[in-house]
């Protein structure tokens, strides 16, 4: 086999700045766009996000539909469900005003309506579905995220919930990416403390994954450019992005999270959210996010405190971050350095730390975040016990896109242990 020799670095177009909501209208406008599906979800329907948007609509007088049945972390029905409506409402324009929840649906109207395929699965990643690249352009959207999270404002990528899976998967390609990413911390304020931390944990992980994934020229070369994935593997331009994200991380995360009128702590979190996904928009995440998949789709009967809706879930960044110190206990061996780099940019006090000391030193780190904003105690505090081990590593096993990025190699027996790991920490 041939390494690649390249890497690639694709752009997202953001806008950042307090008050930057209220310009979407005359964006809209500007492009010609008459009839606009505005999409969120039921809880945020009714905050102020939503209504500044509603309101630099009709300022414009632009058309809008308001599509408030998203569903947060969405499943194929609840895409479709959402397609339905683009596809009946002949829309020429689109805008997502929430999480990554809605940002991803709204991806997935706007794909599905344009370029309605001939079978859901078609455009999903394979091995799940058949990873059809899209075949044309789509219509503009807009992306204004409320939380400070998933960074899908800047990235190709719609996760979803495969139901009969029991476990996420995607669907990628550049022409997903949002027109351009409306970045405004206004948005963020009324986020309570459980979605703060969660959705921060999300951009934690983005940042440290990229970083330490497998190098863009350990993977294999492609046999023509388009072939290049987007999920790279760790280069140095990602890099730049993903050790900013964390150490704006270290000084704002905590302060933010406890204090949501701390204007700059909660812009610089927003801003961190954006550096993560540009970072692993090109190059890729890995074991966290990829036994997240298997822990979110299996969910019991969970459901956080203080979390809005009532049906079970363990929030992404939640389900990511529980994964977090095993895996990379596990992956440190094969590039030391940078797991030490990362615990040092997230502020880890790792003068004397040796190469065998790196996945402690970053594991602890991560335990550091996540007990001070009162994460669950390890996968067994969602209700998983060891028996259920086995089917989290089935549900693992096919996520190729991300777990062949970790810098080792994971099969089954590897993943049982760590998923073991990942039981319990403290
Ligand atoms: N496309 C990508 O690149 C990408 C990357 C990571 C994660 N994801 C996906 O994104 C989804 C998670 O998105 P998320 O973590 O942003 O959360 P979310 O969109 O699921 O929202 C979580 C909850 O927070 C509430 N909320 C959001 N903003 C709020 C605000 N400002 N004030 C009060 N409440 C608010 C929502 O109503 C919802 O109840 C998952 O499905 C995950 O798999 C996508
Ligand atoms: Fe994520």
């Amino acid at each position: 086999m041939q390494y690649d020799t390249a890497f690639e670095m694709a752009s997202s177009n953001i806008r950042f700045g307090q008050g930057t909501t209220r310009e979407i209208g005359m964006d809209l406008s500007e492009l010609g766009v008459k009839r606009v599906m505005v999409l969120t979800d039921p809880h945020m329907s009714e905050l102020a996000p939503v209504q500044n948007v509603l309101e630099s609509l009709a300022a414009e007088k632009i058309e809008v539909e308001l599509f408030s049945r998203v569903r947060v972390e969405p499943t194929d029905t609840s895409l479709q469900d959402a397609a339905a409506f683009a596809s009946a409402g002949e829309f020429d324009g689109f805008v997502a005003v929430g999480g990554g929840s809605v940002m991803d649906t709204a991806k997935a109207a706007n794909l599905y309506s344009s370029c309605p395929p001939t079978d859901f699965l078609d455009y999903v990643n394979a091995p799940i579905g058949k990873g059809l690249p899209v075949p044309g352009a789509l219509k503009p959207l807009f992306a204004v995220p409320t939380t400070a999270g998933t960074g899908s404002e800047t990235t190709g990528v719609v996760i979803f919930d495969l139901e009969e899976m029991h476990a996420k998967t995607g669907i990628a390609h550049r022409r997903l990416k949002p027109t351009l990413g409306i970045v405004d911390p206004e948005n963020t304020r009324t986020m309570p403390p459980i979605i703060a931390a969660s959705t921060g944990l999300d951009v934690l992980t983005h940042a440290v994954e990229s970083f330490t994934a497998l190098p863009f020229d350990q993977r294999p070369k492609p046999e023509k450019p388009i072939l290049r994935p987007a999920y790279q593997g760790s280069n140095p331009v990602s890099d730049l992005w993903a050790l900013q994200a964390m150490r704006i991380m270290d000084e704002n995360f905590i302060r933010a999270v406890e204090n949501p009128d701390d204007e700059k702590a909660r812009g610089m979190m927003l801003l961190a959210a954006s550096f993560a996904g540009i970072g692993f928009g090109n190059a890729g995440v890995t074991l966290p996010h990829g036994m997240s998949y298997p822990v979110s789709g299996n969910v019991k009967s969970y459901h956080p405190d203080g979390y809005p809706g009532e049906h079970p879930l363990i929030p992404h960044g939640m389900a990511v971050v529980l994964n977090a110190p095993a895996a990379f206990r596990f992956t440190a061996p094969a590039c030391p350095e940078k797991h030490l780099q990362a615990a040092e940019a997230l502020g880890a006090d790792v003068s004397g730390a040796g190469p065998e000391d790196a996945g402690e030193v970053l594991a602890e780190r991560i335990q550091y975040f996540m007990q001070r904003l009162n994460i669950p105690n390890g996968l067994s505090a969602v209700g998983y016990s060891e028996a259920d081990v086995p089917a989290l590593v089935e549900g693992t096993l096919p996520q190729h896109r991300v777990i062949k990025l970790a810098p080792r190699e994971v099969g089954r027996e590897e993943l049982t242990e760590i998923f073991k790991d990942a039981l319990k920490y403290w």
